[in-house]
């Protein structure tokens, strides 16, 4: 038989399909899967419902429902003063993830260069080598994950075609400042590139934090492909209801790659999402404690067993430091918690192409029960 093709043969199982295994082979409690392990609103779940009850059981358009891309249309504008026009500059993909693999192959040429930030989400590198781009990254450096501007400038060659950034950030939970976002914009209009704007998290914020679309800053709108998810902002994920919003020109490559990816994405959900989208200042305050009391429960008790480090302000992920727990790297310390301590993370060197610099943190995912996050807590106890 012919073997399977050369662009995939070096990919390995995602990190999290890994340690999901693990948790459940060693019936641990599992912080590791970056989503919610409980459901989305009862509202909105109702409002689904009755989109299927009442019809909408065939195909949507390609680009997505006009309600849908009418509510995004509406919400940019309402909390950001963006204006995309549904028509031809909102196209509705399966989750962020197919947002972003159709963006990348509309927009990377084998050899194109792409500067990713890391700790990097993982299916950034894999769409960019399927689409035969080259990844290079350019690391975020601790305490507060910083970008360098240097580093960002000595990373740029004449191959370099885009660069994919992510706020608020998985998998450190920060949340970009305005100041910092500018030294990006500059950059990309400095070298006239393209930019994924990855703000899947946009709504995940805590202590008064700020979202800046990468799209509002000068000379940022033409070139930026800003993606979103429904799944983050009402908490279910596996309603796989993303969008891409970028001027006509580039969405309209966007749509060419999504027609023959997925053509169209399940149409009562989207009915539904559109109707989410027109409630946000209603549901945001009730969505935004429920995380934020998870946060801050689980921080206190990571606190006082003796881990320490900077809450985050954003997304349901926090970057612990192990150094002062363990003389061993992110991957042997995850494997020990999983086996002995019945507790699943996720080594975050899996999100790192070139600094080390992961292997002395492990990612918790807290956008879980209470129950969950205290039986995590008594598994750490005397570590
Ligand atoms: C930074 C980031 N981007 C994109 C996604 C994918 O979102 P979706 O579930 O809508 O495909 C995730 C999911 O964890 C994420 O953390």
């Amino acid at each position: 038989m012919k073997p399977t093709a050369k662009r995939i043969a070096h990919f390995k199982d995602s990190i999290f399909g890994v340690m999901s295994r693990l948790a459940r082979e060693n019936n641990a409690v599992n912080l590791g899967q970056g989503f919610p392990d409980f459901d989305g609103p009862e509202w909105l779940k109702k409002i689904a419902q009755d989109k299927i009850q009442s019809g909408h059981g065939q195909y949507a358009p390609f680009m997505g429902t006009p309600s849908l891309r009418t509510a995004v249309s509406r919400y940019y504008q309402r909390f950001y003063q963006l204006s995309y026009h549904p028509e031809s500059e909102i196209t509705v993909t399966a989750g962020a993830t197919e947002g972003l693999f159709s963006t990348i192959l509309a927009s990377v040429d084998p050899g194109d260069v792409v500067i990713v930030l890391e700790p990097f989400y993982d299916s950034y590198v894999a769409s960019i080598e399927m689409a035969g781009g080259v990844a290079i990254p350019v690391s975020l450096h601790a305490p507060h994950f910083s970008l360098v501007e240097q580093e960002l400038q000595a990373a740029v060659t004449s191959k370099t075609k885009m660069i994919i950034v992510n706020n608020p950030h998985n998998p450190t939970g920060k949340v970009w400042e305005k100041s910092e976002l500018e030294v990006v914009a500059r950059f990309a209009v400095q070298h006239d590139l393209l930019v994924i704007s990855d703000e899947v998290y946009e709504f995940l914020l805590f202590d008064g934090a700020k979202h800046f679309p990468l799209a509002q800053f000068p000379g940022m709108y033409e070139r930026t492909f800003t993606i979103s998810s429904a799944g983050k902002t009402f908490g279910l994920t596996g309603w796989k209801t993303g969008w891409v919003c970028a001027p006509a020109p580039l969405s309209k490559a966007v749509r060419l790659v999504h027609q023959y990816v997925t053509f169209s994405v399940t149409t009562p959900l989207q009915e539904a999402v559109a109707e989410g989208l027109e409630r946000l200042e209603n549901y945001l305050p009730e969505f935004q404690k429920l995380y934020c009391d998870k946060r801050d429960y689980f921080y206190k008790g990571l606190k006082d067993l003796g881990f320490h480090f900077e809450l985050p302000r954003g997304t349901y992920f926090m970057m612990v430091p192990i150094s002062g727990k363990t003389a061993k790297n992110d991957v042997d310390f995850a494997l020990e918690l999983v086996e002995k301590r019945k507790l699943a993370t996720v080594p975050p060197s899996a999100f790192y192409l070139k600094s080390k610099e992961g292997g002395q943190y492990l990612r918790f995912c807290f956008a879980k029960k209470q129950e969950t996050l205290q039986a995590a807590l008594e598994n750490l106890k005397g570590l």
